[in-house]
């Protein structure tokens, strides 16, 4: 397909194709009217909420840098018969806004690896590597160990907290594998992709990791079953389609056997009809996989042949799912608004934006803001512009397919190196204020719920009484949480 290294999203010649929406009138009135209503609410954010964060549900949506952001918030406008420009999406009122410096260690333009490394250990990276420093070597698995560093869901599971992992990526894919794998490259998502030499020195692939090191995760709502099967194992959905696994295992088989084995009430589903059949209040791990590679777009998700939830319906299960324990983390990616810009159709791309935003809607009707934080962000940004002096309500794109023009096409759009911005409500939102390296989420995520190294008495600061006594509570809690779960398995 052709594709864009500029995708130019507003075009004159479509501009006379479509019609386009009239704006209302706007005097003077109208603008002071809207001035005083956003410092009313600006002077409300003076009063911070310290409280310790109980939950955090990080929102990432790949590949949504700003421009992205800007077009989304038009196409809802339009969709809803306005002329787009002045609508909201729904993070665009959240009170605490920063922006997010996305380079890597040795790239000025970032990949969704290096970026899910800082985003989520804390520790900015390499280019194509999950889960390690910078000391490493890429595709070298003899640098890999001593390079290792931990994602907030494992400082999460290590405070005997739920945690959960929504993508309609692949599981095992750059950015989710960087919740739960070490690798000196992206690339290594199963066996057959592991050059000999790396796994006679002891490295793993993606896919082995995720049971190895993320069994015990509750909830996992993901695509990728073929990376997870082995190739003499049929795909459920396309029994012409074989897993790619040379070992032959079937890692979904043995998630499922392990959960047997610990007694716990666990269910495997990859349909959406079994996914809705699940009930939250019966179920404590849910392995869902809905597709043998990635996902499909919010636009083809009709015409899956077997039915997939939606990423809101993933959203929704998971938070019910998490919050019968103490949910403590719970990453929701909304993976396909970077392919739509890979494939230079923005349609894709920002039709899977208006379903993060449904998403989002979502989890802030489940929560309370006093005791969690969210925050909705992107791993970086694409290339996408808007320009052209275009009028008013001009429509984005012709039709579903319109591939946006690119000034040098090449076969897939690339990633843009500008910052992204970070939207942030709830319990420490405010530590989001400025211009930051992405590293700095995974530092806030942890400060904000007293986990991993801020797991002492400086995450208590701030003026608020009620901080350390919910402090307090939570670790009473927390406390009495293992102490069930270690009395459940005697
Ligand atoms: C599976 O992969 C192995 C290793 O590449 C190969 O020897 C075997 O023939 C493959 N099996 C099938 C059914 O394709």
């Amino acid at each position: 397909m052709w594709s864009a290294v500029i995708s130019l999203l507003v075009l004159q010649q479509y501009y006379d194709n479509v019609a386009a929406a009239t704006a209302e009138p706007t005097d003077a009135n109208y603008w002071n009217t809207y001035g005083k209503e956003q410092i009313k609410k600006a002077i409300k954010t003076e009063r911070l909420n310290q409280n310790i964060a109980k939950n955090v549900i990080v929102f990432i949506g790949d590949g949504m840098g700003v421009t992205t952001n800007t077009a989304a918030r038009i196409f809802k406008g339009q969709l809803a018969g306005q002329t787009g420009e002045e609508a909201n999406l729904v993070w665009d009122e959240f009170p605490h806004v920063a922006l997010s410096k996305t380079y890597n260690t040795d790239r000025q333009v970032a990949d969704s690896a290096g970026t899910g490394c800082a985003l989520f250990t804390g520790v900015k990276t390499k280019y194509e590597v999950i889960g390690v420093d910078d000391t490493i070597e890429f595709a070298k698995c003899s640098t890999a160990e001593a390079a290792a560093v931990d994602s907030v869901l494992v400082s999460a599971e290590q405070v005997g907290k739920s945690t959960g992992i929504v993508t309609t990526a692949r599981i095992t894919h750059a950015t989710p594998a960087n919740l739960y794998a070490h690798s000196a490259s992206r690339h290594w998502e199963y066996d057959g992709k592991m050059p000999a030499q790396e796994a006679a020195d002891g490295c793993i692939d993606i896919g082995a990791q995720f049971l190895e090191n993320a069994a015990q995760v509750e909830v996992v709502l993901a695509g990728g079953r073929g990376y997870l099967t082995g190739n003499n194992t049929a795909d459920p959905e396309y029994p012409d389609k074989n897993g790619l696994r040379a070992d032959g295992r079937n890692i979904i088989e043995e998630w499922q056997q392990l959960h047997q084995d610990q007694g716990d009430q666990s269910s495997y589903v990859w349909n959406a009809a079994d996914f809705n059949a699940v009930k939250p209040g019966e179920t404590d791990f849910l392995l869902g996989l809905f597709e043998s590679s990635h996902m499909q777009y919010e636009h083809q998700r009709v015409n899956d042949p077997a039915g997939e939830p939606s990423l809101t319906e993933m959203t929704e299960k998971a938070i019910h799912i998490l919050q019968k324990n103490d949910m403590g983390f719970d990453p929701i990616f909304c993976a396909r608004i970077d392919h739509g810009h890979h494939d230079g159709n923005a349609f894709r791309a920002l039709t899977d934006a208006q379903e993060l935003d449904k998403a989002v809607a979502k989890a802030l009707e489940l929560v309370n803001l006093e005791e969690t934080l969210i925050i909705v962000t992107a791993d970086h940004s694409h290339v996408m512009t808007i320009n052209g002096y275009p009028k008013r309500g001009n429509p984005l794109f012709a039709d579903p397919d319109f591939v946006n023009p690119a000034l040098i096409p090449t076969k897939y759009e690339n990633h843009g190196g500008q910052d992204t911005a970070i939207f942030a409500t709830g319990a420490r939102a405010h530590l989001f204020h400025g211009v930051h390296e992405d590293s700095y989420v995974a530092h806030v995520i942890r400060y904000a719920s007293c986990m991993g190294m801020y797991m002492d008495d400086t995450c208590m600061v701030g003026n608020d009484a009620s901080a350390n006594f919910r402090f307090s509570f939570t670790w009473l809690y927390c406390l009495m949480l293992l102490l069930l779960l270690r009395l459940s398995y005697v």
